[in-house]
């Protein structure tokens, strides 16, 4: 058995947070979020908290597990060790009910960034004759940036946001930089503009514990650096180049062809 502490509240009753205590029977592999639903389904139906994909892909479930911010779906009750396991909603962010917080200043900041392809050239993007040519080293620069989940795990763990709730914060500055950094994108300045002001990327004072706190070991920290490069030398030349996409696909040697289709085109 493993005792559950959970941080209740429910503003609808005016009632302050309180801890609740539970005990879990605990099996082989159980993750914490299992151990949420086991609680929900046999002890008190009650208790509120996100989650969709159960498999540390959608970043629903993210909550405040033994004193860190974690995914609950992804953190193994073994694995922590210890026969009590506390849960509380994400800190920096104002509670909903139980263990759901709102995260709408994330999604805010994060659109404040522009996290989109501003295109090089937009009919081209809209009806594309040609293709955009990015080698592996150009997918490099930005491909850890994009395996962001927007989860609000690393506004959680950042003691800049916990002090200035106007910081833009390690997700969307990563973001930023994910965007100025692809070779098919031409918003380089716009964004510059959004993340070079008073509570933009200067106010990062590299403490490191969203690098630390991602459960998809995105590095914003690294990132925010980056960008402050980009703000103070400028862009790097290097766009994406359109070029005619293969007709037929080039055979590589040791691939077998493939088989004949079963369906013949019309
Ligand atoms: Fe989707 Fe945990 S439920 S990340």
């Amino acid at each position: 058995m493993a005792t559950f502490k959970i941080q209740r509240y429910n503003p609808e009753k005016g009632a302050k947070p309180y801890i609740k205590t539970y005990q879990v029977p605990i099996e082989p592999g159980m993750s914490v979020l299992d151990c949420l639903f086991y609680i929900k389904e046999n002890l008190d139906a009650s208790l509120t908290f996100r989650a969709s994909c159960r498999m540390g892909i959608c970043g629903s479930c993210a909550m405040y597990i033994n004193g860190l911010p974690r995914l609950a779906c992804e953190t193994q009750v073994s694995s922590l060790g210890t026969e009590t396991v506390e849960v509380k909603p994400l800190p920096n962010y104002e509670v909903i009910k139980d263990l759901v917080v709102d995260l709408t200043p994330l999604f805010h900041k994060h659109e404040k960034v522009k996290p989109w392809i501003i295109p090089l050239d937009p009919v081209e993007l809209d009806q594309p004759t040609l293709e955009y040519y990015q080698s592996p080293p150009q997918l490099e620069d930005y491909l850890q940036f994009a395996y962001c989940l927007k989860c609000g795990i690393c506004l959680s763990a950042c003691p800049t946001v916990a002090t200035d709730e106007e910081f833009l914060g390690p997700q969307a500055l990563a973001q930023a930089f994910r965007y100025i950094s692809d070779t098919r994108d031409n918003g380089f300045r716009e964004r510059i503009q959004i993340v070079d002001t008073l509570h933009g990327l200067w106010r990062c004072h590299m403490a490191g514990a969203c690098a630390e706190a991602c459960p998809k070991g995105v590095d914003p920290a690294l990132a925010i650096q980056l960008l402050k490069r980009r703000a103070i030398f400028g862009q790097k030349k290097v766009q994406a180049r359109l070029l005619q996409p293969p007709v037929e696909p080039t055979p590589r040697p040791g691939i077998p062809k493939a088989p004949e289709p079963t369906l013949k085109k019309k």
